[in-house]
């Protein structure tokens, strides 16, 4: 039976390799004879020097005049980090009236909002809420166009396991299809529906690519990804992105297997152009061109330069090797000067795209900035992203929780609420925890108790314990303040710093109900907080309107909803822990012995040994897609279209959601399959659609997830996308641990 799977599964590799035969053909098809036409006119009239401008981007240089000259001289492409709109019209002035007559794209990090601050990324993963993502880019990309901004250099879609890697903030989270579709919405929402609309900016997917994957968690380190893992994990959120029309791709620092990315001719050119079709233009990360000499990888900058343009690099970010080389290394007859004319057809492409050509001027109106609009679609995605890990019967308070004690570094700290990357949010529009109650009808003590997140001084403790005794529930605010995530801040210790969990522990002793709520860049571990607290919102930093959502929240007025993108491991010594792991031979399950139950002097032997830490088991702290919600549901009633399909077919699975509990609230129904043999081996589970859907108290909703077979797809023994036939399992879940999941069993066959 087994090789009779094989051999049909070979059979299907055929099928599919011969479906796939255009991968390897290397016209790109979305170019439209009138761009295409305009972009062949722009750039073959141009000089080797005013074409080797196209393809550099330098940072602001402070100095306008100096910036001016540049431009005149036709020495640049792009520039990141102006966003003066005068000095944006002055330097678009500048480039419309140069030589080439091309006008700048201005590049900027907008990364979860511009001025409104939305939660950081891997908070808005845990919405599972794509609309509201891309309603989120779209508001971020208006108000960051208003000063003159059309490209962003965004969404990151790095799938990260490791919560030590400080960057785990600014992706979606673990998994390939979440990140996948939180990126598409991401690009909808900065691109619109026409990157022509002055209102949209350019997306940047970023970084290209396997960075997540930083050997320890330690930022900028290597990465070892095998050919299968990055194309069935790490590649496929930027493949989704790439077909959602994402204007351009940022090369990554890490070198993977050797290979630093922006010299990997592999990914940037045969993946990303011949197998992909991508049309848009690709840019360096920060001075990662010149850093391919620190990786050992180039002997000096102009090795550097030819690396990174015969690997498919359009545009250098900051340093200069191609500034400096290029010209040189077309005139010795290294590059064809063809190669240049390429690369600046990419970007000028994006920037005829833009519109930049008929108007590359600012012209939206300043009030979008922080408008009412803005600030709900940042509540609703605050309120969204709370993800609620325990409520013994807390929450939300009732009429007899009155007065109550805000306490924690987090409780009032505008800045760090606001989280990682936040170049533009001021901290004087943030609503923090003590702003929300104060505005409240709560009556509020505030004590902080600790200063700031790594604070270790207790000498306040005292005061804060005898003030609990006088509330009715006490509100604990800790987490990380925002620097100790994001880029180059890695941590090898993820618990609470500080004195933090000693003042929790010591507030868990007064015998009064006690919420904590954590504001963090990453999955931290918080099993004894967890342990001592009556109730726990996690939440990854929330943004500007951060408190008014907690106080909804916590009143009942908003109802949790949201999931985990991320598993939490039950200690550091776990990492990295992720919910898709392959089976291995020796499966953990159920009870396992732990260290205290082993007696004194067992023998060693290999028999009944499994997958597990003696430590601490083989389960996480909480699972990936876990979160609570005020009122309860349970699914069922599972029916399915069929349980043998071929590869054409669509998986049709619907199934009732009853709301069992006491509020009305959204449900978040995940469905995960299993391939339960294949040509290579295969995850014990795989999120494959997710949904958010409202059910009112005491009612019941048919919902239906529609599954193409050809999702089922997987890079295989043969390094090609394939369906393969055989047995799968499919469960309809509340979360990963898949308890109370309905569960299924089909077949896909070739027919
Ligand atoms: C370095 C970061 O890695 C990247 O994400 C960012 O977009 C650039 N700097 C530009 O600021």
């Amino acid at each position: 039976m087994r090789f009779y799977n094989y051999i049909l599964g070979i059979i299907a590799i055929g099928l599919i390799a011969i479906l796939n035969t255009s991968c390897s053909n290397n016209k790109t098809t979305n170019i439209d004879e009138k761009e295409q036409h305009f972009v062949d006119s722009v750039v073959n009239r141009l000089t080797l020097k005013q074409k080797i401008g196209q393809l550099c981007q330098f940072n602001t240089l402070g100095n306008i005049n100096q910036m001016i000259n540049l431009v005149k001289n036709d020495e640049v492409g792009s520039f990141l980090n102006v966003n003066d709109p005068e000095q944006i019209n002055q330097l678009q002035k500048a480039a419309l009236e140069s030589p080439s007559g091309i006008p700048l794209i201005m590049g900027r990090d907008v990364i979860h909002g511009y001025k409104t601050v939305f939660p950081i990324p891997i908070g808005q993963a845990s919405s599972f809420d794509t609309s509201l993502v891309r309603q989120a880019c779209s508001i971020a990309a208006e108000e960051a166009a208003s000063d003159g901004i059309r490209w962003t250099f965004s969404p990151m879609v790095d799938i990260a396991r490791d919560p030590r890697w400080g960057r785990i903030a600014e992706g979606y989270g673990e998994d390939t299809y979440l990140a996948s579709a939180m990126g598409i919405a991401a690009v909808k929402g900065y691109q619109g529906d026409n990157l022509n609309n002055p209102k949209s900016i350019a997306a940047c997917v970023k970084h290209f690519a396997g960075y997540g994957a930083a050997t320890a968690g330690r930022d900028y380190n290597s990465t070892f990804i095998p050919e299968r893992q990055l194309r069935n994990v790490y590649l496929p959120p930027f493949k989704a992105v790439v077909k959602s029309g994402c204007a351009s791709v940022m090369t990554s620092f890490n070198d993977n297997d050797g290979v630093p990315s922006t010299g990997n001719y592999h990914i940037l050119t045969d993946i990303l152009r011949f197998e992909w079709k991508f049309d848009g233009f690709v840019v360096t990360d920060w001075n990662s061109m010149s850093e391919m000499i620190n990786h050992g990888f180039c002997a000096d900058s102009e090795n550097a330069a030819l690396m990174a343009v015969t690997a498919g690099t359009d545009m250098e970010m900051c340093s200069r090797c191609y500034a400096d080389n290029l010209e040189n290394l077309v005139k010795k007859g290294v590059i064809n000067e063809q190669l240049i004319t390429e690369r600046v057809k990419n970007i000028v492409r994006i920037k005829y795209r833009l519109g930049l050509f008929s108007n590359p001027y600012v012209n939206i109106p300043q009030e979008v900035k922080y408008s009412q609009k803005n600030l709900d679609v940042a509540l609703k995605m605050s309120e969204e992203s709370a993800i609620l890990l325990k409520n013994e019967k807390v929450l939300p308070f009732g009429s007899n929780v009155k007065k109550i004690l805000l306490t924690g570094p987090m409780a009032d700290a505008p800045y760090d609420q606001l989280g990682t990357w936040c170049m533009d949010g001021e901290s004087s529009h943030t609503i923090t925890p003590l702003k929300a109650f104060q505005n409240s009808s709560y009556e509020v003590v505030y004590i902080p108790g600790i200063k700031y997140c790594r604070d270790k001084n207790t000498s306040e403790f005292q005061q804060v314990i005898n003030a609990a005794k006088t509330v009715d529930a006490i509100v604990f605010v800790g987490g990380e303040e925002s620097i100790m995530s994001g880029e180059a801040h890695s941590l090898s210790n993820i618990h609470l710093q500080g004195a933090q969990s000693e003042l929790i522990s010591q507030l868990s002793k007064v015998n009064k109900p006690l919420v904590t709520v954590i504001m963090a860049g990453r999955s931290l571990i918080i099993g004894e907080e967890l342990d001592k607290s009556e109730a726990m919102l996690y939440w990854f930093h929330p943004g500007t309107m951060g408190g008014t959502a907690l106080v909804n929240l916590l009143s009942g007025k908003a109802i949790p909803s949201a999931k985990t993108p991320v598993t939490f491991p039950k200690s550091e010594g776990q990492i990295p822990i992720y919910y898709n792991q392959n089976s291995t031979g020796r499966p953990a399950s159920g009870k396992e012995p732990l260290l205290d139950e082993i007696p004194l002097n067992e023998k060693q032997t290999s028999l009944g040994y499994t997958s597990y830490y003696l430590d601490s088991g083989f389960g996480p702290l909480i699972p990936f897609g876990y979160g609570l919600s005020y009122t309860t549901f349970s699914f069922e009633n599972l029916k399915i279209n069929s349980n043998t399909f071929s590869i054409n077919d669509t998986i049709e699975v619907s199934f009732n959601i009853k709301n069992t509990g006491d509020y009305d609230g959204v449900s978040i129904p995940q469905l995960y399959i299993r391939d339960l043999f294949g040509s290579i081996t295969r995850p014990i589970k795989e999120l494959k659609r997710f949904a958010r859907v409202a059910v009112n108290k005491s009612s019941s909703i048919e919902y239906t997830f529609k599954l193409p077979v050809t999702d089922l797809a997987f890079c295989g023994m043969y390094f090609v996308d394939t369906i393969e036939p055989g047995k799968y399992k499919l469960w309809i879940a509340e979360d990963s641990s898949l308890q109370n999941a309905l569960e299924y069993d089909f077949e896909v066959v070739i027919k």
